[in-house]
C-alpha cells in the first residue's frame, strides 16, 4: 500500500503537532504515531515551559541555560531559543492553552538552576494541557491525517535525499511518500530500566538515523531527574515528582531527616548528591518534604502529584515523599541546524529526538518543551517556504513482512548497542533485549 503526501510527521507529541499546525493549511500532512495519541511522552511533562520573561531577562536566561549545560551548548541555538521563547508561548495561548495566572498575569514558577521565576505552567499538568489544546486544533484541520499504532521502520531515501518513510501497523506495511519528512519520535527512556518516560520511547528515530549514517550528536549526554518517586516494586516507568515542588520550596532530606544539598542546583549535581547520600545512608532513596506548606496550596498547585501519591497511600501534605534519580531526558540525538534540518536532504528532526545543541551536557529544567516549540516552528517555516520547489518522487521500494520484522528488531537494539559502546558505565541501567 502507498500513501502520497506533502509532509510526513513521525510522532504526535508537542513537537509533531506544533509543526503540523505551523505548516500551510494547503499542504497534505500525514502524521503517524507508534502508539496512541494519549500515550505520548509530552502528556507526562509536569513542570512547565521556560521563557525569557521579557527582553531584559533574555541574557540571564541564556546564561542559566549555558551554565546548566556545562557550557557545552551551541550558543547560536541557545540565543534562538531565548529570543523566540515568549512569542511561542503567546502562540500557545492563542491556540487555547490556559496557563496559570496570578492577579491577571502569567504565574511564573521556578525550577533548579533558573536565576528567576520564568516557567509558565498549567498546575502540574502542563504537558497534558498543551497536548490537548494542540490536538484539538490538529483534529479541526482537514489537511492533516493521523494514523495511530503505526511505527516507522525505515526511510525511503536515495543518494542522501529523503522521500518519506516505511511504516507498519503489524498488519500491513505502507510506503508513505512525502516531499518533506519530520522525525519527532521522542527520546530513549524506554531503553532504561527506570525512567519517567513512556516505555514505547525506544529511540526509534535515532536508530534509523544511525542505520542511514545521518549525523548524530552528543549521544553520551543523558539526563537523570533527581526526583523520580521511589517505589519498592518492579522496574519500568517511574512517576515523576516535578522539580517545581523544589521551586516552590520543597526540601530534600536524607533518611535521617538531614538536608544535604541546595535543591535548586542543576539536575546533574542534585542527582549526584542524592546518589552519594543514598550510599552513605545505605538507603535506596532520600525524601522530598513539602509538608511545611499549606495543604490547600499543595492540592491546588500539584493536583496530579497529590492524587497519584494518594492513590499509592502517600499523603504528600502530611508525609515525606521517597525519591531517587531516574532516567528522564536525552540531550543528544539527530544533529540538526537551527531550522531542524538533518544531514539528509528533505529530512528534519524536532523535539527530543533531535540535537540542536541548546541543552549542552545537561538540560535546564523546562527547556525541553520550549525547544520543541521554537525549533518545530522554524522547521515548519522553512518547509512552507521551500516545498513548492520539491517534486514528490515515489521511488520504487517494497519490503516484505520478514524484512520489516528484522528492521523493527534492529531498530530496537541499535541504540542500546551504541549507548553501551559510548558509555560503558550505563550498561547496568539499560533494559535487556
Ligand atoms: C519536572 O517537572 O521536573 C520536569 C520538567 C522538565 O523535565 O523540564
Amino acid at each position: 500500500m502507498n500513501i502520497n503526501s506533502d509532509v510526513l510527521i513521525v510522532g504526535t507529541g508537542i513537537a509533531g503537532m506544533y509543526t503540523a499546525l505551523n505548516l500551510y493549511k494547503n499542504l497534505d500532512i500525514v502524521m503517524i504515531t507508534k502508539s496512541t495519541l494519549e500515550e505520548c511522552n509530552s502528556y507526562l511533562a509536569q513542570g512547565g515551559i521556560s521563557t525569557a520573561r521579557d527582553e531584559k531577562d533574555k541574557d540571564l536566561f541564556i546564561e542559566d541555560t549555558l551554565k546548566a549545560g556545562n557550557y557545552k551548548n551551541d550558543i547560536k541555538a541557545v540565543e534562538v531559543l531565548a529570543s523566540e521563547s515568549l512569542s511561542n508561548i503567546q502562540e500557545l495561548i492563542n491556540l487555547g492553552v490556559e496557563f496559570d495566572k496570578k492577579n491577571g498575569f502569567l504565574d511564573y514558577t521556578r525550577e533548579g538552576a533558573h536565576s528567576v521565576n520564568r516557567i509558565v505552567h498549567c498546575a502540574d499538568k502542563t504537558g497534558k494541557k498543551v497536548s490537548e489544546a494542540l490536538l484539538k486544533q490538529v483534529i479541526k484541520r482537514k489537511n492533516i491525517r493521523i494514523y495511530e499504532n503505526t511505527t516507522l521502520i525505515d526511510l525511503i531515501d536515495k543518494n542522501n535525499i529523503c522521500f518519506g518513510g516505511i511504516a507498519t501497523n503489524e498488519e500491513s506495511i505502507v510506503n508513505i511518500y512525502a516531499k518533506n519528512t519530520i522525525l519527532s519520535t521522542g527520546g530513549i527512556g524506554g531503553l532504561f530500566k527506570n525512567s519517567t518516560n513512556q516505555r514505547t520511547l525506544t529511540g526509534n528515530g535515532i536508530a534509523i538515523a544511525l542505520r542511514k549514517c545521518i549525523d548524530v550528536k552528543d549521544l553520551n549526554y543523558i539526563q537523570f531527574h533527581p526526583t523520580g518517586l521511589y517505589e519498592d516494586k518492579a522496574e519500568g516507568k517511574r512517576f515523576l515528582i516535578s522539580e517545581s515542588l523544589r521551586g516552590e520550596g520543597a526540601k530534600l532530606v536524607n533518611i535521617n531527616g538531614k538536608r544535604f544539598v541546595d535543591e535548586l542546583l542543576p539536575r546533574n549535581i542534585v542527582s549526584k548528591a542524592i546518589l552519594e547520600e543514598e550510599n552513605k545512608t545505605n538507603s535506596k532513596y532520600v525524601y522530598l518534604d513539602i509538608t511545611h506548606m499549606p495543604k490547600e496550596f499543595i492540592i491546588k498547585r500539584f493536583p496530579l502529584i497529590y492524587s497519584e501519591c494518594k492513590s499509592r497511600n502517600l499523603d504528600i501534605t502530611k508525609e515525606k515523599i521517597p525519591v531517587t534519580p531516574v532516567q528522564h531526558y536525552f540531550m543528544g540525538g539527530i544533529k540538526v541546524d537551527c531550522y531542524s534540518r538533518t544531514s539528509m536532504e528533505n529530512l528534519f528532526a524536532c523535539g527530543e529526538v533531535s540535537c540542536t545543541g541548546v541543552h549542552g551536557a545537561n538540560r535546564l529544567a523546562s527547556n525541553s518543551l520550549l525547544e520543541a516549540l521554537v525549533f518545530s516552528k522554524r522547521a515548519a517555516n522553512i518547509i512552507n517556504n521551500n516545498i513548492r520547489n520539491i517534486n514528490l518522487k515515489c521511488i520504487d521500494k517494497q519490503i516484505d513482512n520478514q524484512y520489516a520484522t528484522n528492521l523493527s528488531l534492529l531498530n530496537k537494539k541499535i541504540v542500546l548497542k551504541e549507548l553501551i559502546k559510548i558509555r560503558g558505565d550505563i550498561k547496568n541501567e539499560l533494559v535487556n533485549y
